[in-house]
């Protein structure tokens, strides 16, 4: 195992009726902004329990985040928060909402000319607001990790700083009842990703992160196709069970002192960015190609990853592979995500658009050995035609 140290400063509180905890999590004394998104959360009572737990705040509002926030939307906040001298940022919402409110959070307490250098230009992050938050979609691990994602006209950047880390999540289970099928699906999908992203590269002989991540994609293969099905449709468990297992699998918990390996959002962030495609859908299509590339680099993992969590004993090393990716693909399509650029109506002829955008972002050698170059890139491409 590789050296590291590890801190996960959110606490969380898990179960239904914690909205309320917000009352004395936040200072009595604060200022808050509220960030939220579309508006899914005033249909489904997840507004009216923030407010009634802010009773006795002063507190304001933020809305109309996207999903893949825009940096032009998210500067917007900056003139609520120097009227309102604003000193909390609650958000409540998906991933997009919570990454948005780290960068504004971010973006208050920036000196310099220009936030979005944080991420053009990886300045770092000296200080931000503090942040709450409120979990309605399982998916990112956002909720408690110190990443966020910002988009600013088709260039989609990550940026990373313990400033912007969660000081308190709220994870109630109840509130994704009213997800869609397709927000399901993405949710899963990009969980299982986050733990592929960490658990898919080389051994180093980490076992507790082996058992970790093993025992989430389990769960994900478990209880994600049974959160489509009618008759668990209103299950609090299956969604407790998806809402618990797509935190851990982005808090830091399972990538300590192992290799990690990213490719697959890098090059999916391309597709989102150009194409405006899903993020969760961006992964299905990247990742089994990927590992159809790359499977050399990766084989001692990929075995593993068949016998223990495909339970897959019988055969060549080879057969193990090849069947494993078989079950992966077969995982997505049953969570009705596409494995293909076919279905989500790209071609050969887009491929050159999202070579262009890695090699203007810097991808030019990503993945846990840094050997995915443009060419590779186009490779993995070329196979999710
Ligand atoms: O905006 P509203 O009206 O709230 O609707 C949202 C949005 O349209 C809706 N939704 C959320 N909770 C709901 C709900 N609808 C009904 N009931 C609820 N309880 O869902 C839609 C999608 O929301 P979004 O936040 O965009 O989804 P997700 O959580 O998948 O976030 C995706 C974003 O996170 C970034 C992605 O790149 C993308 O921009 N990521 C962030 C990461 C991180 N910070 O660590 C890691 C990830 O890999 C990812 O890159
Ligand atoms: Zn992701």
């Amino acid at each position: 195992m590789q050296n590291f140290s590890f801190q996960n400063r959110t606490r969380i509180h898990f179960g239904e009726k914690q909205i309320a905890k917000i009352t004395e999590e936040i200072p009595k004394t604060a200022n808050v902004l509220v960030v939220y998104g579309g508006g899914s959360i005033k249909k489904n009572g997840v507004y009216q329990q923030v407010s009634d737990a802010l009773s006795d705040h002063a507190w304001f509002e933020f809305s109309g985040v996207e999903p893949n926030p825009s940096y032009y939307t998210l500067m917007q906040a900056n003139a609520i928060i120097e009227k309102e001298n604003i000193n909390y940022i609650l958000a409540v919402g998906g991933g997009s909402v919570i990454d948005g409110a780290k960068f504004i959070a971010a973006a208050a307490c920036y000196k310099g000319r220009d936030p979005w250098n944080i991420l053009a230009q990886k300045e770092e992050v000296s200080q931000a607001l503090p942040i709450g938050v409120v979990l309605t979609l399982p998916a990112t691990g956002s909720e408690s990790n110190a990443n966020a994602v910002v988009t600013r006209d088709s260039i989609k950047l990550a940026f990373s700083s313990p400033q912007v880390h969660p000081l308190f999540a709220i994870l109630d289970p109840s509130v994704t009842l009213s997800l869609s099928d397709r927000q399901i699906s993405n949710g899963v999908v990009d969980a299982f990703v986050h733990v592929l992203e960490q658990y898919l590269t080389y051994k180093v002989d980490a076992k507790v992160q082996d058992r970790f991540a093993e025992g989430l994609l389990q769960t994900l293969i478990e209880d994600g196709p049974l959160a489509l099905t009618e008759s668990h449709r209103n299950d609090l468990e299956v969604r407790g069970n998806l809402m618990w297992a797509a935190t851990m699998a982005l808090n830091g918990m399972i990538g300590v002192g192992v290799p990690q390996d990213w490719s697959t959002h890098i090059i999916g962030h391309e597709l989102t960015g150009s194409f405006g495609i899903d993020h969760a859908r961006t992964l299905s299509v990247v990742l089994p190609a990927l590992i159809k590339i790359c499977r050399q680099n990766k084989e001692s993992k990929l075995v593993q990853y068949a016998e223990r969590v495909w339970g897959l004993t019988e055969g060549s090393n080879i057969d193990k592979i090849d069947e494993a990716i078989r079950l992966t693909e077969a995982f997505f399509e049953e969570m009705q995500v596409p494995t293909r650029l076919s279905q989500i109506e790209l071609g050969k002829s887009d491929i050159d658009t999202l070579i262009n955008g890695l090699e203007r972002n810097g991808m030019l050698a990503i993945g846990e050995h840094r050997d995915i170059t443009l060419d590779v890139s186009r490779k993995i491409l070329e196979t999710a035609l």
